[in-house]
C-alpha cells in the first residue's frame, strides 16, 4: 500500500452537510473525506460558514479514533491528510444515528418537558432513521429491523452494544480534559464481508461536551442555541485534548 500521505482524491462522490467523499486514486478500497467549514443545524434550516471548524473537525474526530483504537475500538479511520482530510476504509453507512446519552439533554429534555442536566441512572441509545427527507425520524428497534429493513436484529443488537462500550471510553476520555460527555451521534458502516465498524465523526458537532466545572458548553449547541464563540470553545477541546493525549496516539 503506498503511503497514504501521498494518496490523492479522485472525483466527489458525495457532499453532505459536513463532509465532502472523494475516492482515493492509488486504493479503491479507501474514502477520501473533507470536513467542511460549514455548521448546519436544525436539519439543515440553520446555516453557517466558520473558517477553521473544518480543521478542528478533523483534528478532534481524528484524535478520538485513534484514541479509540488504542482502547481496542477500531473504526474507519486510516490516515490524516493535508489539514482538513482523512482517509478511511470504504464501507456501506447504515443510515442510523445512534445517540447515546448519558444527561437530560436537547431533544429528549424537551420531548419529555424535562430539565436539562439530570444525569441518567444508565446510559440509554435511541435511534434515529437517516433521511433528511423525514428529518431522520426517532425509531424503535423494531422499525429499524421490519419496517426500514435497514439492520437485521442480531445488528441491531451488535450496534447498540458498540455504542454503550464507546460510551465508556469516551466518558473517559473527555473527562480527562474536564469535560462532561453528555450526549453524541455515531454512525456505523458496514464491510463487504458483513463486519460493523465505526464510521463518521465524533467532534463537537456531533457530541454535547459540558465543563464539568463550569457548565460551559463547549459544542455545537453554542450555535443551535446562539451562544457565541463556537470556534473557541471546538479550539479548546482540541487544544486540550492535543495536550493531555496528543503524543500517546
Ligand atoms: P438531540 O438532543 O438533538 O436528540 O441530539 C443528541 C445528541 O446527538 C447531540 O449530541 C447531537 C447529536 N446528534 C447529531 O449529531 N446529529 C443528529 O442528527 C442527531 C439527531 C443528534
Amino acid at each position: 500500500m503506498a503511503h497514504p500521505a501521498s494518496f490523492t482524491k479522485t472525483e466527489m462522490f458525495y457532499e453532505g452537510k459536513a463532509k465532502r467523499l472523494f475516492g482515493v486514486k492509488e486504493d479503491a478500497s479507501l474514502i477520501y473525506q473533507e470536513f467542511k467549514d460549514s455548521l448546519t443545524a436544525l436539519n439543515g434550516i440553520k446555516k453557517s460558514e466558520m473558517s477553521g471548524k473544518g480543521i478542528l473537525n478533523r483534528d478532534i474526530s481524528s484524535l478520538v479514533f485513534r484514541y479509540l483504537k488504542k482502547h481496542g475500538q477500531s473504526s474507519h479511520w486510516v490516515a490524516d491528510i493535508g489539514v482538513n482530510a482523512m482517509v478511511t476504509k470504504k464501507v456501506k453507512i447504515i443510515p442510523l444515528e445512534v445517540v447515546v446519552r448519558n444527561v437530560v439533554a436537547g431533544s429528549l429534555a424537551k420531548k419529555l418537558n424535562q430539565e436539562e442536566g439530570r444525569d441518567l441512572e444508565k446510559a440509554i441509545v435511541d435511534l434515529h432513521f437517516k433521511d433528511d427527507s423525514l428529518s431522520d425520524p426517532f425509531i424503535n428497534d423494531d422499525q429499524a429491523v421490519h419496517v426500514l429493513k435497514v439492520a437485521t436484529e442480531v445488528e441491531v443488537k451488535k450496534i447498540k452494544s458498540m455504542a454503550l462500550e464507546i460510551n465508556e471510553k469516551l466518558k473517559t476520555l473527555f473527562l480527562g480534559i474536564g469535560l462532561k460527555l453528555v450526549d453524541f451521534k455515531l454512525e456505523f458502516g458496514k464491510f463487504e464481508n458483513g463486519e460493523i465498524v465505526l464510521a463518521d465523526e465524533i467532534s463537537p458537532d456531533t457530541c454535547r461536551l459540558w465543563d464539568v466545572k463550569t457548565g460551559e458548553k463547549r459544542d455545537k449547541d453554542r450555535f443551535r442555541r446562539d451562544l457565541g464563540d463556537v470556534l473557541e470553545n471546538y479550539r479548546i477541546v482540541w487544544n486540550d485534548l492535543n495536550k493531555k493525549y496528543g503524543t500517546g496516539l
